[in-house]
């Protein structure tokens, strides 16, 4: 086989298997061969959270975390920040180039003019609790968008498939703020076309009695810096929810939900929400110290910092702290921000966070800002959700498109009971007496 392979010996049995590697890989399929008997079912590798596991090849994001490098179709994220819209890098991760101008026009009115959502839908918000987490009625609504677009099951159909991502990039941010509206018990405030894809966002959540609303330029602006920065991330959590929910040959809307309830957790898009908590928690400079000893002994965990790939500063949080700043100047600075600069600053300079590569995240600072900007913490998750539904739905269109992908159906190691006696209720509590004398 060549240079390109993996020579093991299997000591159960003394016998030698050559592996091919391919992109730094070996196929795990190829471990099947490696047997004790001919009805062996073969070796498995064993991966809980996929520690060590390439689930797909992939060609839209690149991340190596060693270096802090984060790059969508080959663009350094920094470029992107810097000089694009979030509509453009939507296009980009979503159809592999940039946008020429009339490419990004005709998108730009796509995802303009596909905003509104069914009178219904409003009615759905209706009914959750005036407390609803907005996070849980996005989930649940943007899973209603299926049943209004029932021909996006036509997943083979690429003009289908086509339609439904303009959609869903479209109706993001109107049940986003929706959603918002609805927990403030206000009216639903509507699309209004003339504004960017940001600015239309902040209009809907923000717009009261002024007859046409104007979002403030910094904000609009940080706002879809943020939205660039989130839009995707190869492969964690809620992708990995996606593809594997979109593995079964369900609708986009049905996939990207499971994206939406995978960001929901604190580990993932809860964590800028649990770092405000956090630091509402410290309370002050002073009592940091104390903090840090509770981590370090176990007891508590430095939200915001840490990640599974970077062992280096997330270059996103890099481009976040830089622009704090500047919504610090347009808004009332955040009272949080001085224990945040400081936490980081002892935490960097710690043995224990230092020797574990535990750096800043992108979610360090976002809530700060998304603070500052007005939102309450119950909507971070939701701006997230917002800007990541292009990179899912780029990588479920990537796995539509992968001869190699099949419904995914990890393995297991059953570690539980060898057949057992079925035992009637009727004798079930003596038995269970019997186990607890
Ligand atoms: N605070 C304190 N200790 C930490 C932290 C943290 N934030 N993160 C990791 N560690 C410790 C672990 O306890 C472990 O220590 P040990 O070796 O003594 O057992 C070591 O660092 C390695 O951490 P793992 O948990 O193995 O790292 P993993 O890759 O599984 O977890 C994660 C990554 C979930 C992001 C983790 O760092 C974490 O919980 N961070 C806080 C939550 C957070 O900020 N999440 C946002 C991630 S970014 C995003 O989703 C957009």
């Amino acid at each position: 086989m060549g240079a390109q392979s993996l020579t093991v010996t299997d000591n159960r049995t003394g016998k030698t298997y050559e592996l091919g590697i391919e992109h730094g890989a070996i196929r795990a399929m190829d471990l099947r061969k490696i047997k004790v008997a001919e009805d062996d079912f073969g070796l498995m590798s064993y991966d809980p959270a996929f520690m060590n596991t390439a689930s797909c090849q992939s060609r839209i994001t690149f991340i190596d975390g060693e270096k802090g490098i984060l790059r969508y179709r080959g663009y350094p994220i920094e470029e992107l920040a810097l000089r694009c819209t979030y509509p453009e890098v939507a296009f980009l991760i979503v159809n592999g180039e940039l946008p020429g101008a009339r490419q990004l026009n005709d998108w730009t009115w796509q995802i303009t003019h596909h905003t509104w959502i069914h009178e219904n839908i409003k009615k759905f918000m209706d009914g959750f609790r005036h407390d609803a987490h907005p996070m849980g009625m996005l989930i649940s609504t943007v899973a209603a968008l299926s049943t209004f677009y029932p021909e996006a099951k036509e997943i083979a159909n690429p003009e289908t498939r086509r339609l439904q991502i303009v959609r869903l990039i479209a109706k993001m941010p109107t049940l986003a703020a929706f959603a918002y509206r609805h927990s403030l018990g206000m009216p639903y405030a509507y699309p209004d076309n003339d504004l960017s894809y940001t600015g239309n966002f902040l209009n809907m959540l923000f717009k009261t009695t002024e007859v046409k609303y104007k979002p403030e330029p910094a904000l609009e602006r940080a706002l879809e810096l943020l939205f660039i920065l989130h839009a995707d991330h190869e492969q964690n959590c809620s992708t990995n929810a996606v593809r594997s929910v979109g593995s079964s040959q369900v609708d986009p809307y049905s996939a990207v939900t499971a994206g939406v309830a995978a960001l929901y957790g604190p580990l993932h898009g809860g964590a800028n929400e649990a770092v405000l908590r956090m630091l509402q928690t410290i309370g002050s400079k002073d009592r940091i110290p104390e903090f840090i000893r509770r981590v370090k002994e176990g007891e508590a965990r430095l939200m915001g910092f840490g990640h599974r790939v970077y062992k280096h500063y997330d270059p996103r949080a890099r481009i976040i702290k830089r622009m704090a700043d500047e919504v610090f100047q347009v808004t009332r600075p955040n009272p949080l921000l001085p224990i945040a600069l400081e936490l980081e600053r002892i935490a960097l300079e710690d043995d224990y966070f230092v020797s574990r590569k535990l750096y800043p995240n992108v979610d360090f600072y976002s809530g700060l800002i998304y603070q500052a900007m007005g939102f309450p913490v119950e909507m971070f998750p939701v701006l997230f959700a917002i800007p990541r539904t292009s990179g899912w739905l780029a990588q479920w269109q990537e796995l539509l498109a992968d001869p190699e992908q099949k419904i995914a159906r990890p393995r297991q190691i059953y570690l539980g009971a060898a057949q057992r006696e079925y035992v009637e209720i009727g004798l079930r509590d003596a038995e269970q007496d019997e186990f607890a004398a």
